[in-house]
């Protein structure tokens, strides 16, 4: 039996549940300095003035960084998000923003200092609400298309026998990591080694070397462990820059750890959305256009569009399709990608507004996606590189026993309690990138991987041997990986869940190219793997070392979706009607799995980040300040145990085979997509009060 598609543990599950896996605040390095920073009070405006002199005084202190001070940072080449660079000017442009970074050889001491710190501002009004200043939307082309159009939407409108069209609205939500981001940066000898909570070093890597004029090979980034990231550890960002250039220029090495607060404005956030889709629509359901449109905030100085209407281009068959992404700039830190970014918010809007279509149709839910089911990619054209939505929407509905649903609203009870159960498609687009790996075998028959990728708590520790293991026909437990480090052979980052699909494909390259070299080695036709070392020593070697790389050039001419079909089940006491899901099934197209285990995980990880999306998360920003009024976990609320039913995710069986060389597509956040809507329609089904907009509250259902 192939090594692949065994469920084995994680490596790293005993350390990681223990509280045993270091993180980069828990790494012992002799001589650290500590690292706090000093942020602004004001969403706009300048400092006036900023005096460290009372800061200097603290036993300890040994230096205090200022925009007055800090070396000049070069122009950021590579990774998004720092067009606006940090303490180098006085200008402020969002509350939170780091004005100061005092560095002393205790911690409590750089606490001390920098409430010592004395700044004085000339403060602007500034602009937080993005939906009240709609007229100031623009068009931002950096990142994908903002705009997409196929077919004539008004002549489909204009002929449809319904037509529904609805204003949808998700909220603020920032990702919480259990680890907040932090960064150890070693001064050794003019190199700089930074230890980092990140999820992509080499991109850490690009930004520090061009910020601080720095050959690359005078940089190097690694990371172990890595708490959780959800994509706010996907880009690099200022306290990266900042610690790596107090350690520069102090020749010293420095840390710094967010404290939870300022990862709130640290790094990015998932923008709010405010979509518009309209969909026209037969008597019988079937789509003859859909208009999505879809504005988020972005920051004065950066740029990031939340492709809300993205996923529309893609899941279902209409003649015509229209999306469009603007943003509006606002006094605010930059938003950036987070779990499930685009696809995310996006079908939270087209899926409530089917379950709209549905009600009025008269079909039920899952009718009506099959009738208007896309058999090749109705924007651009192409073929699927490989798809089983239907079989996902016919498990999914199996396992939920969707059959026995009753129609209309407030129709199933269980004493005062309404259950409603809705449904909803996920999509989430293929995300691929090139990546590099070296596999050894030694003398002694371990393997060993090489590949700069990161841990996130994805389980890429064991897939990535299981990957190896079984193209080199050796057991598993033979096999470990480096991982990691940029002198590592390069790796993506991680995110897009991507990881699997892309660097598992260079490890499955360079295992099977050493098996090919193995065997010509050997000078036989074949080779078993219990010979491998006699190959070795027959050749006097100790070792042999082989490349190995993947990069996405084939398979463009396919359309590459992740999909998958959500079903929930929420139950509201009538008297207070507190929404509460009671369970929730997701069936998934995904492509091969590596291991059903760590990949099960990923999926029901990602319902449950979707309950937080229906139910919970809600990043409120002070009107006036700018200043978001909860930075902390007690007032940002996520699901925790209580708010987690039975949750279970599924797959159909499939092998993608232009995707990515292992026949995986990816699984990190599509289960992420569909679950709001779902909810939001279970909600409907029990309450007959349609939401439109999440985190669904109880004031909405009263
Ligand atoms: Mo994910 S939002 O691509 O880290």
């Amino acid at each position: 039996m192939s090594v692949i598609g065994t469920p084995l543990v994680r490596r790293d599950a005993r350390l990681k549940v223990t509280g045993a896996a270091p993180y980069v605040g828990d790494l012992v390095v002799p001589g650290v300095l500590h690292g706090v920073f000093v942020t602004s009070t004001i969403a706009r405006g300048r400092i006036a003035a900023i005096d460290s002199t009372a800061a200097l005084r603290i036993p300890g202190i040994v230096q205090v960084f200022t925009h007055e001070n800090m070396p000049r940072f070069g122009k950021i080449k590579g990774v998004p998000g720092q067009a606006f660079l940090l303490m180098q000017a006085n200008e402020i442009q969002y509350e939170g923003q780091y004005v100061a970074f005092v560095v002393a050889e205790t911690l409590m001491g750089a606490r001390d200092a920098a409430r010592l710190v004395e700044i004085s501002y000339v403060t602007e009004h500034p602009r937080v609400d993005f939906r009240r200043h709609l007229e100031l939307e623009e068009t931002v082309t950096d990142f994908a298309e903002p705009d997409t159009s196929v077919g004539d939407v008004r002549a489909g409108l204009a002929a449809a026998d319904i037509t529904i069209s609805s204003t949808f609205r998700t909220a603020d939500r920032h990702h919480v990591p259990m680890e907040p981001a932090g960064t150890l940066a070693e001064w050794r000898n003019g190199d700089l080694l930074l230890h980092d909570a990140t999820q992509w070093g080499y991109g850490v890597r690009m930004v520090i070397s061009s910020a601080l004029g720095l050959p690359q090979e005078r940089v190097r980034v690694t990371s172990t462990y890595v708490g959780g990231g959800f994509g706010s550890k996907g880009f690099a960002w200022p306290h990266q820059l900042i610690i790596a250039a107090a350690a520069m220029t102090l020749e010293r090495s420095v840390r710094g750890i967010l404290p939870r607060a300022l990862t709130f404005t640290g790094h990015g956030y998932q923008p709010a959305t405010e979509q518009e889709v309209t969909l026209g629509a037969h008597r019988d359901g079937t789509l003859l256009a859909i208009r999505h449109r879809s504005v988020n905030p972005t920051s004065i100085g950066d740029e990031y569009p939340e492709y809300a209407a993205m996923g529309t281009r893609s899941v279902y068959a209409c003649p015509a399709i229209e999306t469009a992404t603007r943003v509006v700039r606002v006094n605010r830190n930059v938003p950036t990608p987070m779990r499930a970014p685009h696809e995310g918010p996006g079908m939270v809007a087209l899926e409530i507004a089917m379950d709209e279509l549905a009600v009025v149709a008269g079909v039920d839910p899952v009718e009506l996606r099959l009738r208007n089911y896309a058999e090749t990619d109705p924007t651009s054209g192409l073929p699927f590189s490989s798809k089983a939505l239907r079989e996902c929407y016919r498990i999914g509905a199996e396992k939920f026993g969707w059959a026995a649903r009753t129609p209309a609203p407030r129709s199933m009870r269980d004493g005062s309690t309404l259950i409603g159960w809705g449904m909803a498609t996920a999509l989430m687009t293929t995300f691929r990138f090139g990546s590099a790996a070296r596999v050894t075998i030694r003398r002694d028959g371990r393997v060993v991987i090489e590949t700069g990728t990161q841990e996130i708590g994805t389980g890429v520790l064991t897939i990535m041997p299981q990957i190896a293991a079984d193209a080199l026909g050796v057991p598993v437990d033979q096999v470990d990986l480096i991982y990691g480090d940029t002198d590592l052979p390069e790796a993506g980052g991680t995110f897009g869940s991507a990881t699997t699909l892309s660097v598992g494909s260079a490890v499955l390259d360079a295992a099977t190219r050493l098996k090919a070299r193995l065997i010509e080695l050997g000078g036989e036709p074949e080779l078993s793997p219990a010979e491998y070392t006699e190959v070795l020593k027959l050749r006097g070697l100790e070792q042999l070392t082989i490349d190995g790389g993947w990069s996405p050039q084939q398979g463009n001419e396919y359309s590459m979706q992740c999909f998958g079909a959500v079903f929930a089940e929420v139950r509201v006491d009538e008297r207070i009607p507190i929404p509460r899901v009671s369970r929730c099934v997701g069936c998934y197209s995904v492509g091969r799995i590596i291991n059903p285990r760590t990949a099960r995980s990923q999926l029901t990880g990602g319902i449950i980040w979707g309950i937080g999306q229906a139910l919970l998360e809600d990043s409120r920003v002070d009107p006036v300040t700018g200043r978001y009024l909860s930075k902390n976990l007690s007032g940002y609320l996520i699901p925790s145990h209580a708010d987690v039913p039975a949750v279970e995710a599924y797959w159909a069986e499939e092998h993608d085979p232009h995707a990515s060389a292992l026949g995986a597509r990816g699984v990190g956040e599509v289960g992420a997509v569909g679950v709001g809507p779902a909810i939001a329609n279970a909600v409907f089904h029990a309450t007959g009060v349609r939401v439109r907009e999440v985190p669904i509250r109880v004031e909405m259902l009263l």
